[in-house]
């Protein structure tokens, strides 16, 4: 009676562990899935290396996640997009579209799955003598929000440090337009800059090693 006992027990927690692990495998495709879509544009991982396209991996899960439930509120702008490359090629979307067609689980499912992936910063030219300038600009007006350089995922800023220019200089102007609405207390210091200051710092993001 004992021994069949054990062996039942036995038997019944590595059934158990079989089915937990198979279901964390089953997730871990079922994000894979998830993200394949947005590969397209963003990259293998999120690592994007088009120019017009923004890195995402490596960035926060909170940050990510706020993002898209912007989107799909359309509090963010809805910007027109053009699939770059596979089997919708030359067709448009746009984020708000992309986020609704996510449930909030997915969207949280996604986040995870790029928080856990490097920020692999952008290779591109930038000019020396501006960055330097928008290193000053960023510390007197940024760094508080943005620690070094913008670089810290756990600041839950978005990472500035070796995003894409283009899309550091669209984030701008959608601050700047009031299409994009900023976090309170970083509108007083973003409305103070002059548009050199902007492209000071635009360079000064592309320039942190
Ligand atoms: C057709 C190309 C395309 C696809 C597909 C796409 N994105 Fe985007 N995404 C962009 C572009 C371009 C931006 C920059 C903002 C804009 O232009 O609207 C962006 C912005 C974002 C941002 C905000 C980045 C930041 O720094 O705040 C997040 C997060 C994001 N996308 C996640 C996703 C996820 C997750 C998917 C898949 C479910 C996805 N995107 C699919 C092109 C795309
Ligand atoms: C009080 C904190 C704070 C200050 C100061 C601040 N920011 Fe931010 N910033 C944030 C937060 C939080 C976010 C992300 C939430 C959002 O976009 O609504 C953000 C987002 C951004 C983004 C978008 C990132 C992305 O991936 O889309 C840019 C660009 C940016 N800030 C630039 C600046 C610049 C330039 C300055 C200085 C002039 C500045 N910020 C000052 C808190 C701050």
């Amino acid at each position: 009676m004992k021994i069949h006992g054990s062996k039942y027990l036995t038997s019944l927690c590595s059934g158990l562990l079989l089915i937990a692990s198979g279901a964390q495998s089953a997730l871990a495709a079922d994000v894979q899935e998830l993200f394949e879509p947005c590969s397209v544009c963003h990259g293998k991982e999120g690592a994007s290396t088009e120019s017009n396209m923004p890195i995402i991996g490596g960035m926060s899960a909170p940050y990510l996640t706020d993002a898209m439930l912007a989107y799909k509120e359309k509090d963010w702008p809805c910007h027109e997009i053009e699939i770059p490359s596979g089997p919708d090629k030359g067709k448009k979307t746009d984020m708000c579209t992309i986020a609704d067609d996510l449930s909030e689980k997915e969207i949280e499912q996604i986040s995870e799955y790029l928080a856990a992936k490097p920020f692999v910063r952008a290779t591109q030219e930038f000019d020396a003598g501006l960055a330097a300038k928008g290193e000053q600009v960023h510390d007197a007006s940024c760094k508080k929000c943005h620690d070094e350089g913008g670089s810290l995922p756990d600041d839950d800023s978005g990472i500035l440090a070796g995003q894409w220019m283009p899309y550091i200089k669209q984030s701008f102007e959608d601050f700047g337009s009031g299409d994009r609405p900023m976090p309170k207390k970083m509108k007083p210091k973003f409305n103070k800059l002059e548009d050199a200051d902007k492209e000071a710092l635009i360079h000064y993001y592309a320039s942190v090693k």
